[in-house]
């Protein structure tokens, strides 16, 4: 295993362990909760002390690569390789109890993501990806959703901190609503990737992520056989990631288009 697979292997078993620790820590309470930008914008104790560890054992294999982390931003080195983790992706989802959070670390090499992998804490299930060599669930190859009709189309979707922006996004959600079969909106973007990998649900779109959330996720579905792109078709950013299979990335990307411009 050379390259992109062996990052892909170290992320794989890093996460195995986080995930460990954050299931142990769960187990015993919620921990320290406090707020961060917003009071929907939550960090707890295992979010801080999952990253510690991702970025020790990151450290210990690979000290010259870079780390982005959601809790403590950027730790320096001059290896081509940058790993970005996010400890707990969906963290209001960890403190409810509610299921549905995940471990997601990516590595990317001259801003391109070339591995990923998003493990589910609590149920244990584990997507990942490599560039070029495919996007799998445990042992099975994942291919996305067959669905070509946006009318029958299932699509999760997400919702950030900032109020303007959570109103925009939620007109934006409610003019779309008419023309698909239904929103869901779990609350762990990088899961929700890996649910439009798996065609799970059949598309998946949010603006405003940071890259630690949509990483290993957009890699996951990308190597499904999803577009991942942003709005106007530029790569996946801040400004939106939108991941379909080719027949339904037309019609939600042009209505998506047009459903922003109105709510801007
Ligand atoms: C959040 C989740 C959520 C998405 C938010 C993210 P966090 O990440 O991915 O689904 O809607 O935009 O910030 O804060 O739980 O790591």
């Amino acid at each position: 295993r050379t390259g992109a697979w062996e990052l892909c292997d170290l992320a794989v078993s890093v996460a195995r362990e986080a995930a460990g620790l954050v299931r142990a820590r769960r187990a015993a309470g919620i921990g320290h909760v406090a707020t961060k930008s917003t009071e929907t914008d939550v960090v707890t104790s295992a979010d801080r002390a999952a990253e510690r560890l991702i970025t020790d054992r990151i450290r210990q294999a690979r000290p010259a690569d870079r780390i982005l982390g959601e809790e403590s931003g950027t730790h320096a080195g001059d290896s081509p390789v940058t790993w970005v983790v996010d400890p707990i992706d969906g963290t209001v989802n960890y403190v409810y109890g509610l299921g549905h959070y995940g471990v997601s670390i990516a590595a990317r090499v001259a801003d391109v993501t070339v591995a990923g992998v998003v493990r589910d804490i609590d149920s244990g299930a584990e997507w990942r990806a490599v560039r070029g060599g495919g996007a799998w669930r445990d042992d099975r190859r994942l291919t996305g959703s067959e669905v070509t009709d946006l009318g029958v189309a299932l699509v999760a979707t997400g919702f950030g901190y900032q109020p303007d922006r959570r109103a925009r996004q939620g007109a934006v959600v409610g003019g779309l609503l008419p023309h698909i079969r239904d929103i869901r909106r779990f609350g762990s973007a990088a899961l929700d990737l890996c649910l439009a990998a798996e065609g799970l649900v059949d598309a998946f779109y949010e603006t405003g992520l940071n890259m630690w959330d949509y990483a290993a996720g957009g890699i996951v579905a990308e190597e499904a056989g999803l577009r991942v792109t942003g709005l106007s078709g530029e790569p996946a950013g801040a400004g939106m990631v939108l991941a379909a299979p080719a027949a339904l990335y037309g019609p939600l990307h042009d209505r998506l288009v047009e459903l922003h411009a109105r709510a801007a």
